[in-house]
């Protein structure tokens, strides 16, 4: 966990106003005078950060006596791209793109503890050591997927920490509804995003309290947006799946991510303020498992019952052979194939 972090492209935040300046000329040429007079810089210090820009991906055209024209700029959730469309009020602010980290979500735990303002956002286009749920990785490969982490500090009690998750499954959701409509999204209880079966996303939810009401959780999400077919280790080739796969398409990943901040921003009050019930219809609207017969694992136990739905605490209800019920607070649901008859 010690290498460290590269940071973003565009992080030089000169470089970043030249290309702020070469993004609002829409394609058409801006001289190089023009930009150094407005940055009191001279033309040589913006031929430097053309030359940047260049080696970070973007593509710039420079002609003699017209200037420079930006054709295009590589497709990272960087500060920059974000900016633009993040209509928070604090999630996201600030944000922090880095090239390649271990761990979004270790990388803010430390800067949690070192007393960061809620809503800051960590986001990487590529971690060599990405956690998941219950120890296990979470695949995270450069130049195609969503990993960000989100600083929270919560004005409610610990006892509701456990619903978060489901929270920030229905922003997902809203997210994809808006950006992929026709993606049938589910969220698998407590913390799973999938398609058809095959996982396009998850949500580890990391807390840390000092007091039942002075706390914080490290929000993080992991979202396969342009990843093929042919790029997931074979392991994972049928159980998981990304937006490109489901859509066909390649997918602008700062907008997926722009819209998914306001779309947390926007879920986050509401939890904060009334907890997870006007969330519950649409819960069970994208509830995979409700009806299901599953498995629970949980430390080291294993249990069989019938799903009956997710409660206002973010519980499981489970229903036992026997008919009575049983709330599930934590562990890892498998879905019980049903047996063919005859
Ligand atoms: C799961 O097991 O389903 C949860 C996966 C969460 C992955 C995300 S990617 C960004 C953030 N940083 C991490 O190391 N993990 C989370």
């Amino acid at each position: 966990m010690c290498a460290r972090p590269k940071r973003a492209p565009f992080a030089c935040s000169t470089t970043s106003q030249v290309l702020t300046y070469l993004s609002e000329a829409s394609g058409e040429y801006i001289s190089g005078e023009l930009i150094s007079q407005n940055l009191a810089l001279s033309r040589v210090a913006i031929w430097k950060h053309v030359r940047t820009l260049r080696t970070q991906g973007c593509r710039i055209d420079a002609c003699r006596h017209r200037g420079y024209r930006l054709l295009g700029v590589p497709d990272l959730p960087t500060e920059h791209a974000v900016a633009g469309r993040l209509q928070t009020s604090k999630l996201g602010r600030p944000l922090v793109f880095y090239r390649n980290v271990p761990s979004t979500n270790h990388l803010l735990s430390t800067h949690a503890v070192a007393g960061a303002a809620e809503g800051m956002a960590l986001v990487a286009d590529q971690q060599t050591v990405g956690r998941g749920r219950m120890g296990r990785a979470w695949f995270s490969p450069p130049g195609v997927n969503l990993y960000f982490s989100i600083l929270l500090r919560p004005q409610a009690e610990l006892a509701q920490s456990g619903t978060l998750p489901l929270v920030v499954g229905c922003a997902v959701a809203r997210t994809i509804a808006e950006m992929a409509p026709g993606v049938p999204l589910k969220i698998k209880w407590p913390n799973d995003l999938l398609v058809q079966g095959r996982k396009l996303g998850g949500i580890l939810c990391e807390m840390s309290a000092e007091t039942a009401s002075a706390w914080h959780v490290v929000v993080g999400v992991g979202l396969n947006v342009n990843m093929r077919r042919k790029q997931l280790p074979r392991m994972m080739a049928g159980s998981a799946t990304s937006l490109c796969i489901e859509t066909g398409r390649t997918h602008a990943r700062a907008e997926i991510l722009a819209t998914l901040l306001n779309r947390m921003e926007h879920a986050y009050t509401t939890w904060e303020k009334e907890g997870l019930i006007p969330f519950l219809p649409e819960i069970q609207a994208c509830d995979m498992l409700k009806g299901q017969s599953i498995r629970l694992e949980q430390a080291g136990k294993s249990f069989e019952g019938i799903a009956d739905g997710i409660q206002a605490d973010g519980t499981l209800l489970l229903r036992m052979e026997d008919g009575s019920h049983r709330s599930i607070h934590s562990g890892d649901a498998h879905l019980i194939p049903s047996q063919a008859c005859g």
